[in-house]
């Protein structure tokens, strides 16, 4: 049984997370997604992990071979736990590389039973960020384009912030 985990903060999960799990399953008999408890951007957080697996359980209901879970700790340790043989990142634009190389060069060379797997985000995905998301909803962009539905109606509860 291969098994792929796609880590990330997820806060909130977009249409560029959601397309990526949907071509990444396709690569692996289960694909775990992974919500980090310990990313670097907790401070500037808009849900909490739980409020963000719960998004990624609605968004992906129905999705076969999908799974939603919390890891706490570092992303090699889950992987051991899980029994996963690559990590899954999407890759969206060049800024994206280098933080992207340095974490699989760095997972690499504390662990090297597992590869990371990149899978170029859709061209019209290509500019969507969590980080935008929030930016748009706190000046009150529109972000239906981006977002699956019940994200949205989450980010319009969290408008005040
Ligand atoms: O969606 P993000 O915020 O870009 O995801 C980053 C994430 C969660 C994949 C990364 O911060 C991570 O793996 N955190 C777990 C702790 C860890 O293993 N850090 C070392 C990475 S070299």
């Amino acid at each position: 049984m291969k098994i792929g985990l796609f880590p990330g903060s997820f806060d909130p999960i977009t249409n560029g997370h959601l397309d990526v799990i949907l071509r990444a399953k396709e690569l692996f008999d289960k694909l775990i997604v992974g919500v980090a408890v310990n990313d670097s951007k907790t401070s500037t957080s808009m849900f909490t992990v739980e409020e963000r697996q719960k998004l990624l359980e609605e968004v992906c209901k129905g999705i076969p071979k999908v799974e939603i879970l919390i890891f706490d700790g570092l992303l090699l340790e889950a992987m051991k736990k899980y029994k996963a043989v690559a990590v899954v990142r999407g890759l969206r634009a060049i800024s994206d590389f280098e933080y992207e190389f340095q974490m699989a060069m760095m997972n690499r060379e504390i662990c090297n039973d597992y590869e990371t797997v990149f899978l170029m985000a859709s061209h019209s995905y290509s500019f969507v960020s969590s980080r935008m998301i929030k930016e748009l909803v706190r000046f009150g962009g529109d972000v239906s384009p981006f977002v699956p539905p019940v994200v949205l109606e989450a980010l319009k509860k969290h408008k005040h912030i």
